[in-house]
């Protein structure tokens, strides 16, 4: 963790972000704006799950973007601290709306050891989702410790530490429009 007099520098800047999250939203809405058009808007409404805090900024910008009906929720989750307890993912706050027999879109800021997705990805088949696909705007693959299929992935990224567009450190530099490598000067 970085200490000391901390820098910022630019990773994807806000035009590269707007573009990508442009290109997901068409490929969201190529995906399922036609089985949206088959169904009767109120009961068939694709569920869009945020990981609460990371994924809202980019949740957000996404869901504009969709031209079909689509019901909002959230999960947040933390991880244990030690090592004796790695990848045990707790669920802080669960999601309201009914989960079984619903097309899910579950939407994260950065992928990186997995445990948090294969967690809740669990947790929705459990409940009896329809249908589960993943919708990542960072992969930071290199670091995966367990498999989780993102269906829909913005960029993949070396193992840095970084914040903006939702992501913290210490719960700052959320509201940064770039992704940026948080750096010691
Ligand atoms: P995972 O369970 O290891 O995949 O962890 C994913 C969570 O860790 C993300 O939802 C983020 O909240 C956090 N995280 C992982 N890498 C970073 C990073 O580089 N910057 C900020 N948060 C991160
Ligand atoms: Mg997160």
């Amino acid at each position: 963790m970085p200490m000391g007099k901390e820098n910022v520098r630019i990773l994807i800047p806000q035009e590269d972000l707007e573009r990508r999250v442009a290109e997901m939203a068409e490929e969201i809405n190529r995906d399922f704006a036609q089985s949206a058009a088959d169904q009767d808007a109120d009961t068939d409404s694709l569920v869009c799950i945020g990981v609460l805090k990371g994924s809202v900024f980019f949740l957000v910008d996404l869901l504009k973007k969709l031209t079909f009906p689509v019901k909002v929720d959230f999960f947040q989750t933390a991880s244990y601290g030690s090592s004796m307890t790695a990848g045990e993912v707790r669920i802080r706050k669960d999601v309201d709306l009914p989960i079984r027999g619903k097309d899910v879109l579950l939407i994260e800021d950065i992928v990186d050891t997995g445990h948090t997705l294969r967690t809740i990805l669990g947790l929705l088949r459990f409940r009896g989702a329809k249908s589960v696909r993943l919708c990542a705007l960072l992969d930071k693959a290199e670091r995966r410790e367990v498999d989780v299929p993102i269906d829909y992935c913005g960029f993949t990224i070396e193992d840095l530490f970084v914040v903006g567009y939702g992501l913290d450190f210490d719960e700052r530099y959320r509201n940064l429009p770039y992704i940026g490598v948080l750096e010691m000067d």
